[in-house]
């Protein structure tokens, strides 16, 4: 599909399970905050028009300072409710979203994504091979099954889609804990590519060690 990009990045979500005092994309790695490092992973492919960044209500004015190339909204409740309140501000034809928290995702992830895109794609997600085995358990922590792993896929961001696409998906209030989740559940079928080692998800202080080991 032809048409201008834009870089969606949720970034007003707390970080409860970081547990660092402050909101986990103005938490910084090597001086930078992931924030910053993710808006300059979206805009260094160069194939990002307009980057887009939900943050909490009272952190729009640093988040302004912190990254002057990006338009700042203030997000929402859910993670859902902070990328709708980024969606609504463009008008690009295809949109990436991208958690803040990925903060060391290589520009070429966004590039191979929006490749698919460009190829016919309606939604593209990055997604890597499970290397863990994986159980299914019951509420009381016994194994009920052991699913083959083999056709399963970790998935990461940024998840590319045609705007209409995924606007339409989050038009209808559904539950996912990604936005191919929801796409899905509206009947588009989403392709997926390699994903990257590096875009994995800060979520934890182990992950912020290694977050800064890497950086
Ligand atoms: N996010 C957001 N708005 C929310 C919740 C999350 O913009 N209301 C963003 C986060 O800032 C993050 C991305 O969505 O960049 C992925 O969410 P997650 O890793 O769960 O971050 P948090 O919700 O902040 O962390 P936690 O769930 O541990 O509180
Ligand atoms: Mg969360």
């Amino acid at each position: 599909m032809a048409g201008r990009v834009a870089a969606l990045i949720p970034a007003a979500g707390t970080g409860a399970r970081l547990g660092e005092p402050k909101p986990k994309a103005f938490v910084e790695v090597g001086g930078t905050t992931l924030l910053e490092r993710s808006v300059a992973a979206a805009y260094e492919s160069g194939v990002v028009d307009e980057i887009i960044v939900a943050v909490p209500a009272d952190l729009v004015a640093s988040a302004r300072d912190l990254v002057p190339s990006a338009r700042v909204v203030a997000g929402g409740a859910e993670r859902s409710d902070s990328v709708r309140a980024a969606l609504a501000v463009t008008d690009a034809q295809l949109v990436l979203v991208h958690d803040a928290a990925r903060a060391l995702t290589p520009p070429s992830l966004f590039v191979d994504v929006v490749a698919a895109l460009r190829d016919g794609a309606l939604a593209v997600v990055p997604g890597l091979p499970v290397a863990d085995t994986l159980k299914q358990v019951d509420a009381a922590g016994w194994v009920v099954a052991t699913p083959d792993r083999n056709p399963l896929r970790a998935v990461q961001t940024p998840q590319g889609f045609a705007a209409d696409v995924l606007r339409g998906a989050h038009a209808e209030s559904g539950d996912a804990t990604d936005d191919a989740g929801l796409v899905e559940a509206a009947g588009v079928s989403v392709q997926v590519v390699t994903g990257d080692a590096m875009a994995f998800k800060v979520t934890t202080a182990f992950d912020l060690t290694l977050a800064r080991m890497l950086a």
